[in-house]
């Protein structure tokens, strides 16, 4: 049985207009029907543009926002629906580690401070001197020296304040780990470090991620699964050597044709789709497929009004597109049926 399985899960937020009647008037859609597994010690790599609910869906997983309907379920239970005092004592299980490791930090304490706060909040370790065993250790794994402890956040660099933000969740000894864009506010030449970082703890640890990024080239290495979100709703999944080789998925491809290759002979002939248009609104989602709007490949029957369920092509490779086994071997140029509106628009069609 996987570790951590939503099912189907979806966060509305409520639109309210006026100051004294404060009505409903509408619902952001950020997260709507996300259903995916994630096995123990293994990690799921989740991408997408800005704003496709992939923060949002990380906080439903710990109950930091409301799950609007679905199944959060660690270990056998549905942490969704569970109530606030028996939620307290899955939290400590499930730790976020954030994009900004400076803002999560509070500037007046100092580290030892910082890492104790949260485990005399979950009652972990005897006594002081316990507690302060502990995160010497966690300290050493997460590569930062014992003299740290008795600084404060400022005094450290952005990858140095990551590895206190990947430590504080650790000394913690969660299951799993949600890292939202964990090395997206590092020089590039940081962030490969800090990404070992996090696979030699899933190593000698055992943990089992989910690691939210919009880059594409942050979650490859590191997943053994990706899932590629747009606008509120997975559209593919696949073990990720899967996904980079062969994605079926038009908003896939879009996003991988984006992704530069170091070759320059590959990278002149690579494919190349520009996706037009905005990303539409999560409070008007577009009816049908959510990337018809959108998307190069569009056929005239089925894609504007019924939405394509995820399915399952081959083995581990789910997706959502009614004409995906078509247009897997077509380039965006060779369709001549309902895309034209949309590749008139691409300057490269
Ligand atoms: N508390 C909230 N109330 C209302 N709308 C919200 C709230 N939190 C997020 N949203 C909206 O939900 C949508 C998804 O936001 P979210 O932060 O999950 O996206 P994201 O994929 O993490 O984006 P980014 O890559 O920019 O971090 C956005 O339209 C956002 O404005
Ligand atoms: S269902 Fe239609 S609009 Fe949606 S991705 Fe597939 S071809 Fe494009
Ligand atoms: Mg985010």
């Amino acid at each position: 049985m996987s570790l951590l399985e939503l099912r189907d899960v979806k966060v509305h937020f409520p639109v309210r207009a006026g100051i004294v009647t404060n009505r409903t008037v509408g619902h952001v859609y950020a997260v709507d029907g996300v259903s995916l597994s994630v096995e123990a010690g293994r990690t799921y790599g989740l991408v997408g543009e800005s704003g496709c609910g992939k923060t949002t869906l990380g906080r439903a997983v710990l109950r930091l926002v409301d799950v609007t309907a679905g199944e959060v379920v660690l270990d056998g239970t549905d942490l969704a629906t569970l109530p606030a005092e028996e939620m307290r004592r899955f939290r400590r299980r499930l730790q976020m580690v954030f994009q900004d490791p400076l803002g999560s930090l509070n500037p007046r304490q100092n580290i030892e401070s910082i890492l104790a706060e949260g485990m005399t909040a979950h009652g972990i370790g005897t006594s002081n001197e316990d507690r302060h065993r502990r995160i010497l250790a966690i300290l050493d794994k997460v590569g930062l020296p014992a003299n740290a402890l008795s600084r404060y956040p400022h005094e450290f660099s952005g990858g140095q304040r990551q590895r206190i933000g990947i430590a504080r969740a650790l000394v913690l000894e969660p299951d799993v780990l949600i890292c939202d864009e964990p090395v997206s506010a590092l020089d590039v030449s940081i962030q490969a470090q800090v990404v070992n970082l996090l696979e030699e703890l899933q190593d000698s640890m055992g943990l089992t991620y989910v690691v939210i990024a919009h880059d594409l080239a942050v979650v490859r290495h590191i997943s053994d699964v990706v899932g590629v979100m747009y606008l509120g709703s997975l559209v593919e999944e696949a073990p990720s050597d899967v996904l980079y080789a062969a994605p079926r998925h038009p908003y896939t491809r879009a996003l991988m044709s984006a992704v530069p290759i170091p070759d320059p002979d590959v990278e002149d002939s690579r494919e190349r789709i520009l996706l037009t248009g905005d990303l539409p609104s999560p409070a008007n989602p577009p009816a049908g497929c959510r990337f018809h709007t959108r998307c190069p490949w569009k056929r005239e029957t089925r894609c504007a009004t019924e939405r394509p369920e995820m399915r399952e092509l081959a083995d581990g490779h789910r997706v959502a597109c009614h004409f995906a086994e078509e247009i897997a071997q077509e380039s965006p140029g060779e369709i001549t049926d309902g895309n034209r509106e949309n590749l008139a628009k691409s300057p490269r069609a």
